[in-house]
């Protein structure tokens, strides 16, 4: 931008010639410099709903499917990174997050893999019923699990876990970083992608051979300044958050599958507005799961605070607010928010 151009220096209101002089040459170098600079393509913004169908399932454990998913209309999908997550919209309706467990430099289908959970409360077992030619709408890919770069790396997985873990085993070889994963699952049988591993890099621990595992055992594998990745089941994350050594220079990154347990929770109540009827929360349960006992059609998937769907307006009362993204959205991610005190009124 050019500056405009100021009066007459002796004082009268018409223009100095010797700024009209100076702003022609600087205004001549600016359009110049415009005129050279390339002309970019408008920026386009990134689909992140997307219209998908299912190319291929394949069996990779005893209990786990993986079903690759490719763009209905075969356009280039969004890129991703190591541990990212798909939210997979399921035909039921059902919403469900599973982590993308493919390779990143295809761009033209994403990799997710699903453990069948029959006690579960319904999306695993419907997503094994899938098959080829199936039509499903994601969003995504987000990412709540960052792999950053480094030179040291221990990865700990625990079953379905891997899926999380998989994609930042193989960047780290193509970085040539120091490496090591322990694999830990029932048995070898419900270890899916086992083959997809360099042995020598990876040990595995199943509970039929080698028992439960020991969380300090398996961290006294991390050398001083090593980054922790570890994604498994609640008891082995808190196990490892539990026994990861301080001051060590390592950090700890982790990934859950199922809510964090709740801690120093305070009672509270919630108000339906609509019938007017007052649910009590008590201190080691969530707003979320007393409200499926009286409203079981409520929508929910992470029950971590990152997805959204379980959002709910919030009619009146403070709440604790505890969402761990989309926090400049309005309403209550009823999962992990609970009341600063007294009552929260929602509007179902
Ligand atoms: S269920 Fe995902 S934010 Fe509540």
């Amino acid at each position: 931008m050019t500056a405009p151009i100021p009066p007459s220096l002796n004082g009268r209101r018409d223009r100095d010639p010797f700024w009209v002089a100076v702003s022609a040459v600087f205004g001549g170098i600016h359009r110049v410099r415009r005129l050279r600079q390339p002309v970019l393509p408008p920026v386009r913004p990134v689909e992140r709903d997307l219209a998908m169908v299912v190319r291929e399932v394949r069996r990779e454990a005893a209990d786990v499917v993986s079903l690759r998913l490719a763009a209905a209309d075969g356009r280039v999908l969004p890129a991703w990174q190591p541990g990212c997550h798909l939210d997979v919209l399921l035909p039921s309706g059902r919403r469900r997050q599973y982590s993308l467990c493919g390779d990143p430099a295809d761009r033209r289908t994403y990799r997710i893999a699903v453990r069948a959970l029959p006690a579960g409360a319904g999306g695993s077992v419907e997503a094994h019923g899938l098959a080829e030619g199936d039509a499903l709408r994601v969003r995504g890919p987000r990412n709540a699990f960052p792999f950053l770069a480094g030179e040291r790396y221990l990865f700990l997985a625990g079953g379905i876990g891997i899926t999380a873990i998989l994609p930042m085993v193989h960047a780290a070889a193509r970085a040539g970083a120091d490496w090591r994963l322990v694999y830990t699952g029932r048995s070898r049988t419900t270890l899916p992608f086992l083959d997809e591993l360099p042995a020598e890099r990876v040990t595995v621990r199943t509970d039929d051979v080698d028992g439960v595992p020991d969380c300090a055992e398996l961290l006294s594998l991390a050398a001083p300044g090593t980054a922790v990745y570890c994604c498994g089941p609640a008891a082995m994350i808190d196990g490892v958050r539990a026994a990861f050594p301080a001051g060590t220079g390592s950090t700890l990154h982790f990934e859950r599958f199922a809510p964090a347990p709740i801690v120093d929770g305070k009672p509270f109540e919630i108000e339906l507005r609509g019938s007017g009827v007052v649910l009590p929360v008590p201190a080691d349960r969530s707003a979320l799961d007393v409200l499926r006992e009286a409203v079981p059609g409520v929508a929910y998937s992470c029950r971590q605070g990152f997805c959204g769907t379980c959002r709910v307006g919030l009619v009146a009362g403070h709440a604790d607010e505890r969402a761990v993204s989309d926090a400049d959205e309005s309403g209550l991610l009823v999962c992990v928010s609970r009341a600063s005190g007294g009552r929260l009124t929602l509007d179902l």
